[in-house]
């Protein structure tokens, strides 16, 4: 038979050795938060899933998303220059993951910050439904491109803009003069698209100076061919791009290389 004292020892040593142990984890994720938030971020592009990048980034440590997920419309490119033709994720499962994205990115992102998804008025209602989930929308910026995308041209008028959601988490001023939620971008000529649905870098450059300092760190975690990333970098700011395809990734990183300054 076991004595009494003995089965209060072992227990006393179980809680006094679980206690050390709490101690010691509880000191290591406080060391590791502190170096996570402190080790200033350098501007870097990610080649992988960007619901598994996300989740490796400091919580708060970013000051603008600015990204351009699939649209959901299975749009397969005529191109026959560019590596892939085909954008990944691009069917109804573009909504699942833009929701498990933006529910990772919330958090990653600093109170008060600014929010742009690009859309178009096919996407706007799945997409807007998602994005009030996490911030608020508070406005859509139309960009009015230089062409018509096909379709009937006989029977509908030509798609000529896109779409921009523009929503906060919190509230935080735009810079500069107010202006209009019409934005008139040449889009890229389709001869020099190094992506299917390459967005143009003037476009991103004013949407990134209207809500970020130099210095401060802009998220795409749908990069593609980087344009969002070239943009920051050509205004002095810091980025962090994800891309899911090695393809799009490597052109995202040729391109970054060859901007200096
Ligand atoms: C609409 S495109 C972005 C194009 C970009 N704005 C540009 O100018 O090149 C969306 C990109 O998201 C990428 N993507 C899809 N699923 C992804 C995921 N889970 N993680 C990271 N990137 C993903 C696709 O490969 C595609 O290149």
């Amino acid at each position: 038979m076991v004595h009494e004292s003995y089965l209060w020892y072992t227990s006393a040593d179980k809680r006094l050795r679980f206690s050390l142990l709490l101690a010691e984890w509880l000191r290591q994720s406080y060391a590791a938060r502190m170096l996570a938030t402190t080790v200033p971020i350098v501007s870097q592009p990610y080649l992988g899933d960007c619901l598994d990048v996300l989740t490796t980034l400091a919580d708060e440590s970013v000051d603008l998303i600015l990204t351009d997920p699939s649209y959901g419309n299975e749009y397969i490119s005529r191109s026959h220059s560019l590596p892939l033709t085909k954008i990944a994720n691009n069917g109804q499962e573009a909504y699942d993951l833009l929701d498990q994205a933006l529910a990772i990115a919330w958090h990653k992102l600093k109170p008060d910050r600014h929010v742009y998804i690009f859309t178009n008025w096919q996407a706007y209602e799945p997409m807007a439904a998602i994005v009030r989930k996490y911030f608020k929308i508070k406005n859509v910026l139309v960009w009015e491109k230089n062409n018509f995308t096909r379709g009937d041209l006989k029977g509908n008028y030509g798609y000529s803009t896109e779409w921009i959601m523009y929503a906060h988490k919190g509230w935080w001023p735009l810079n500069g003069k107010r202006e209009g939620n019409v934005l008139h971008y040449k889009k890229v000529p389709t001869q020099s698209m190094r992506h299917p649905t390459e967005k143009p870098v003037e476009l991103l450059k004013y949407l990134i100076e209207k809500s970020t300092l130099e210095g401060e760190i802009v998220l795409d975690m749908f990069m593609g061919a980087g344009s969002t990333c070239v943009a920051a970098k050509r205004t002095n700011r810091r980025y962090i791009g994800i891309e899911l395809e090695q393809e799009w990734f490597a052109v995202a990183t040729k391109r970054l290389e060859a901007v200096t300054g």
